[in-house]
């Protein structure tokens, strides 16, 4: 798979994970070390970690976590999200325990309170998470991140996972292989509409 494919198909993947096929983990291996090319901002690197969940009764109890702030917040906001796009995120909420892994990326020391640093801070994150899902989609492996449990239950998750407090979980990641190979590029925005030139409101 060509790189503009891989950068231009890789979706958040929740109804089309195999939740039977094993993923082994020299796969996972290659797609983490893959990540570790990623950008971070200088010492920042040094504080990123993966924690990897394949334990059946530990995905179990992140899996009620998870759902039980979800469910909340759809009977509040479920009205606003469009019908196709919510369900998709209920298949894999409802489902979670059965993914094979569930990759949370962790950060040491918690979120600073300036912008500059905020912009280090899960600037150093997620441009791993994402090449991590790249590597994931052109080994033809699929991934959907799934924070819901941070809401609520990040405290929950960490003692469970034995995560100290001074680490936070930036997210959680769902990952197996695709029950299909071809994913399209999604409809976005004119580029137009979302790029100014020179100044702010200024079209291109
Ligand atoms: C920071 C971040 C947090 C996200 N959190 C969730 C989440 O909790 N649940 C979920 O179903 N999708 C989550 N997503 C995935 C987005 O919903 C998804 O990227 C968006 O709908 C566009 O779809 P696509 O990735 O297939 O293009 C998250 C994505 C990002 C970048």
């Amino acid at each position: 798979m060509d790189a503009e494919t891989v950068l231009t198909t890789t979706r958040s993947v929740r109804r089309k994970l195999d939740f039977d096929r094993e993923v082994p983990q020299d796969v996972l291996d290659a797609c983490l070390r893959i990540a570790q090319q990623a950008p971070a901002a200088g010492a920042m690197a040094a504080q990123f970690r993966w924690l990897l969940v394949r334990d059946a009764d530990t995905k179990a109890a992140i899996a009620a976590h998870s759902r039980e702030t979800a469910e909340a917040a759809w009977e509040k906001y479920g009205h606003l999200v469009e019908a196709r796009a919510l369900a998709s995120a209920q298949h894999l909420v409802r489902n979670l325990d059965r993914v094979p892994v569930l990759a949370i990326p962790c950060m040491i020391g918690r979120p600073p309170s300036d912008a500059f640093s905020q912009s280090a801070y899960f600037g150093s994150a997620y441009p791993a998470i994402w090449s991590f899902q790249l590597a994931l989609r052109a080994r033809g492996l699929g991934s959907s991140i799934c924070g819901y449990h941070l809401q609520d239950h990040e405290a929950d998750v960490a003692r469970l996972l034995g995560i100290p407090d001074d680490v936070m979980q930036i997210s959680l990641l769902a990952v197996a292989y695709t029950t299909q190979r071809d994913f399209r590029p999604a409809a976005r925005p004119a580029l137009e509409d979302i790029t100014y030139l020179e100044r702010w409101g200024s079209p291109l």
